[in-house]
């Protein structure tokens, strides 16, 4: 089915917060490619693509690429020519090394941790590194939990909506994300965001 750009499901908040993810992420000089897990309605990566001028791959569960696909073929060739058409990925399903037999410079996700149980989160973050090369940076948006707080009333609010449609689902907690993370990649930067979100930036470690 083909839909319309106003057809398309459709991201306020996506809207809200590109701007602000941009600015973080022109920070970091980013040159080469970048894996994007959790496309979603693919807002983000048609708007940060060919701004960044970066090869962006991305990537959500099978059921959600059409969003993708049908988004990229109503862009600009400029966009096309960097934002590339989406692939399945889904953590907890195989090993991510095997769904996506290759590696990225970087790799950014956004709004996915509190998406995915704690335990599907966790498998993320601690196989996500094989797809990442070396010296590369791991962009995590969304809202976060630190020493087991919420940052905001909100965000409290937002945990309880969450766990009532689906019980394992949840904001996480800094802490637990560097520990997963912490084989393959170092904390590096922690970026307040809009709305009580932040943008937390690890970096891929390299061989000794
Ligand atoms: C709240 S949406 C966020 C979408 C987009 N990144 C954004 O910021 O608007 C959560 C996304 O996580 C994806 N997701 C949930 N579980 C996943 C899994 N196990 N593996 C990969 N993606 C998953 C969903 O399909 C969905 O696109």
């Amino acid at each position: 089915m083909v839909h319309t750009d106003q057809e398309l499901p459709f991201s306020e908040a996506c809207e809200r917060n590109k701007g602000p993810i941009l600015d973080v992420l022109r920070g970091y000089k980013l040159t080469g490619s970048v894996l994007e897990i959790g496309h979603g309605t693919g807002q983000h990566a048609v708007a940060f693509s060919s701004e960044l001028a970066l090869e962006w791959h991305p990537t959500d569960v099978s059921s959600y690429n059409w969003m993708m696909t049908e988004r990229l073929a109503l862009q600009s060739e400029k966009i096309k020519a960097f934002c590339q058409p989406p692939k399945a990925l889904e953590v907890g399903s195989l090993p991510l090394k095997e769904q996506l037999p290759r590696t990225f410079t970087h790799a950014f996700t956004a709004n996915t941790l509190h998406i995915m149980s704690a335990a599907l989160a966790q498998k993320f973050c601690q196989e996500i590194g094989v797809l990442v090369e070396e010296n590369g940076f791991l962009f995590l948006y969304g809202p976060f939990k630190f020493r087991g707080q919420f940052t905001s009333e909100s965000n409290g609010e937002f945990d309880h909506s969450l766990k009532s449609r689906d019980p394992l689902s949840g904001i996480r907690d800094f802490e637990s994300v560097e520990k997963w993370l912490s084989n393959q990649f170092s904390f590096l930067a922690r970026h307040p965001m809009p709305a009580f979100n932040e943008c937390l930036v690890f970096l891929k470690k390299g061989v000794l």
